[in-house]
């Protein structure tokens, strides 16, 4: 378990510390995003995704974005999970109408000798700083990376994919390989995030997006076992630094990824019960989610009891409002904003 709470630690940071608080402290997934005209206008602006990662004024600019205008209790960096292959000599792009896409793919990459190049993500870094420096001490910084398996997937086939099956064929064919891969992604990532946590990031998060089309056994080897070898490495750097993990699509492999990784908090997707994850987790370990986000964009009496439900469930368990996955583009702001009347009036 990771070290006291402070007194002057913002709510969020305080429900990751495992102090729970009524209303919940809330942020959503993919907050700063193309549901909000404020982004939309800068990324016309500036010309295209990559060019605003990389532009640490405009970043942090839009990192603050949802803050201004929900109040909301966590700012999460502006950034891409695949800066990482990015950093690490893959081509990217993100062009648009089609997902992203990474070249060359890495199917017969000499594995072991990836490494990152400084300089991309220093950048990352320096949003990060301007950021801290421009909130408020009751807002908590988020920092974030994707997990060894879901960056693989990406890197091994070069761009995402229903069934992540390249990625899942090649740690079957070639599982020695396949490890130096996720060994050089572990290497590179607990690197990134101890950058991001020296330059203001006080807890973050790893997305696991694709956990959930794994077999138990492989679930264990390439999520569970790399997810833990990069809290190992970062409590020695870090300690104090709270870790949510977010295996997207885990279901019943929560407990294994919760009892095994050491991560402090889970990020439940929509899938997932409220009341099911609630019996079944450690007592006391804080919980993230997990609304849908379709039930967001229907708002009304859907969204309200879905709101209601997710709180029942977790009415004695340090929780963090969010959705179980990003929020979507096309999201009602005024659904957002019923959203936060809802949690911030007594239940
Ligand atoms: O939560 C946040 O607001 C922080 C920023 C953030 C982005 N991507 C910005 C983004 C985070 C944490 C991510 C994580 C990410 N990126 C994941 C893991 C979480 C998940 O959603 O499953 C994955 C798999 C990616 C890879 C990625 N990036 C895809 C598949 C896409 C295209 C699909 C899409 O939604 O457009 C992106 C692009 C992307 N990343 C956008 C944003 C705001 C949209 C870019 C744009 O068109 O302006």
């Amino acid at each position: 378990m990771i070290s006291k709470m402070q007194p002057s630690d913002p709510p969020l940071l305080a429900v990751l510390k495992g102090d729970r608080r009524d209303p919940p402290p809330v942020w959503l997934m993919r907050q700063a995003g193309r549901y909000l005209p404020e982004y939309r206008a800068l990324r016309e602006q500036k010309g295209g995704f990559l060019e605003l990662v990389y532009d640490s004024d405009a970043a942090a600019e839009i990192t603050l974005q949802p803050i201004k205008r929900f109040a909301m209790d966590g700012a999460i960096l502006f950034s891409d999970i695949l800066i990482v292959p990015h950093a690490m000599g893959q081509g990217l792009r993100f062009g648009p109408g089609e997902g992203p896409q990474l070249s060359p793919p890495l199917l017969d990459g000499a594995f072991a000798q990836l490494e990152a190049q400084p300089q991309y993500l220093a950048k990352i870094y320096e949003t990060v700083a301007k950021v801290r420096a421009r909130l408020s001490p009751a807002v908590t910084m988020l920092g974030f990376a994707g997990s060894p398996w879901t960056v693989a997937t990406y890197m091994v086939a070069g761009h995402g994919s229903k069934d992540q099956g390249e990625a899942r064929r090649l740690a079957y064919n070639d599982p020695q390989g396949f490890q130096a891969l996720i060994d050089r992604i572990v290497m590179v990532t607990v690197d990134y995030l101890s950058g991001q946590i020296e330059a203001g990031a006080q807890a973050v998060q790893l997305f696991d997006s694709w956990a959930g089309t794994l077999s138990p056994a492989q679930f264990e080897r390439w999520v569970v076992a790399p997810t833990a070898d990069i809290v190992g490495r970062l409590m020695v750097r870090h300690g104090e630094v709270p870790i949510i993990g977010f295996p997207k699509g885990a279901g019943a492999k929560l407990a294994a990824y919760a009892a095994e990784t050491g991560v402090d908090a889970i990020g439940l997707d929509e899938t997932i019960d409220p009341a099911w994850a609630d019996a079944m987790l450690p007592a006391g370990m804080p919980v993230q989610g997990n609304l849908d986000p379709l039930a967001l964009i229907a708002g009304g009496e859907a969204l309200k009891s879905a709101v209601s439900r997710i709180r029942a469930a977790f009415d004695t368990r340090p929780h963090i409002f969010n959705l179980g996955h990003g929020i979507l583009p096309d999201t009602p702001l005024s659904h957002v904003e019923s959203l936060l009347d809802m949690l911030r009036k007594p239940f």
